[in-house]
């Protein structure tokens, strides 16, 4: 993978992104994770902006971004588990369901607008590590909501040219700040009754169980149940999600001519039309990094199907798995 550039962006730049904030406008930030879509989260015309790009189904809710676990507290109900996993996880990759506080009468801020949480009574919530996001969330003061910055359904972006491909003619301004470092989507915990984690991701269900937070044991839901329509627990784990435009091959223990190959470690197979590695050492991190930017990479007309190598589920292993299978039906 290439390396994350570690820098901040010019101030001249923070004001252009927090203008078109209050404007209204939706702009793609970068965060450790993937490219997201920010618009000011309390502005209901902005948000609806979001979903347009996305072509998302409006049940389907928004991840809030705000710049410390103070500022999240503004907007949802905290409570000690809460507090414990931003003690130790943020900034960083995961994302937090809770109760929506409703708000008091004081109107110290706007409230999180309710398309944001598709009208439902919780809400998603995350602090990201990136230093442009930070330093763009700081600026803006408030709560961006960013769903990643891909059509529905597609592959999420993990470089700035990724969403320029995308989405580029429809919007204002794409900041860039070099690939992803994580490059998969954040994990997502619901914490409103018993923690379950709704999404995988980096911070793996081990990490959590580490720091004695006692998770549904259930393993992120079955494939087989995700196949529902509405009421979703979490609607963007619909089966089919992060999907190239052709078909998927999982554990893949050949492969033939006319296909391109997903490698994974030392070994790949021999023959595929075309070949990336994910991590040639075996390292799933690198591996996490690079998966979306190789399935863009694979996704030609020219290869009948992408071949996968077998990928061991240990770890952020499981992350990728569940969404090279999203990636296969
Ligand atoms: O890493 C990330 O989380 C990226 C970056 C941009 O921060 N964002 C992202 O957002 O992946 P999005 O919108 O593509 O995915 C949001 C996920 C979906 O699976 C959605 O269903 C779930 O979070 N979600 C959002 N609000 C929810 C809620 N109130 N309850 C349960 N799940 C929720
Ligand atoms: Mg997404």
């Amino acid at each position: 993978m290439s390396a994350p550039k570690p820098l901040l962006i010019d101030e001249t730049l923070v004001d252009k992104a927090v203008k078109l904030w209050k404007n209204g406008a939706v702009v793609a930030i970068p965060t450790e994770t993937v490219y997201g879509l920010a618009a000011d989260a309390t502005n209901g015309a902005a948000v609806a902006k979001i979903y347009a790009l996305k072509s998302r189904p409006q049940f389907n809710p928004l991840i809030v971004h705000v710049a410390d676990a103070e500022t999240a507290q503004r907007y949802v109900e905290w409570n000690a588990q809460a507090e414990c996993l931003a003690q130790a996880f943020w900034p960083g990759p995961l994302t937090m369901v809770l109760r929506k506080k409703w708000p008091v009468a004081s109107g110290q801020w706007p409230v999180i607008h309710p398309l944001v949480s598709a009208g439902g009574d919780t809400l998603a919530i995350r602090v990201p590590a990136h230093p442009v996001a930070q330093q763009l969330l700081k600026a803006f003061g408030g709560a961006l909501a960013a769903p990643s910055a891909n059509r529905s359904g597609r592959v999420s972006p993990t470089t700035a040219a990724h969403v320029r491909d995308e989405l580029g003619d429809a919007l204002p301004l794409i900041i860039d700040a070099g690939a992803c470092e994580v490059g998969i989507e954040s994990t997502v915990i619901d914490l409103t009754g018993t923690p379950t984690i709704l999404r995988a991701g980096a911070i793996t269900r081990e990490m959590i169980e580490n720091i004695n937070i006692q998770l549904q044991t259930t393993k992120t839901k079955n494939i087989s149940d995700l196949n529902h329509t509405s009421p979703l627990a979490s609607p963007g784990q619909l089966a089919s999600h992060y999907a190239p435009s052709i078909p998927v091959r999982l554990n893949a223990t050949h492969v033939d001519a006319d296909e391109a190959l997903l490698a994974f470690g030392g070994t790949p197979l021999q023959g595929a039309a075309a070949t990336l590695n994910l991590s040639p050492k075996g390292d799933l991190l690198e591996a996490a990094a690079n998966l979306f930017s190789h399935l863009r990479a694979l996704d030609k007309p020219q290869h009948r199907s992408i071949a996968v190598m077998p990928i061991p589920d240990d770890g952020i292993g499981e992350a990728i798995n569940d969404r090279l299978q999203r990636a296969s039906v």
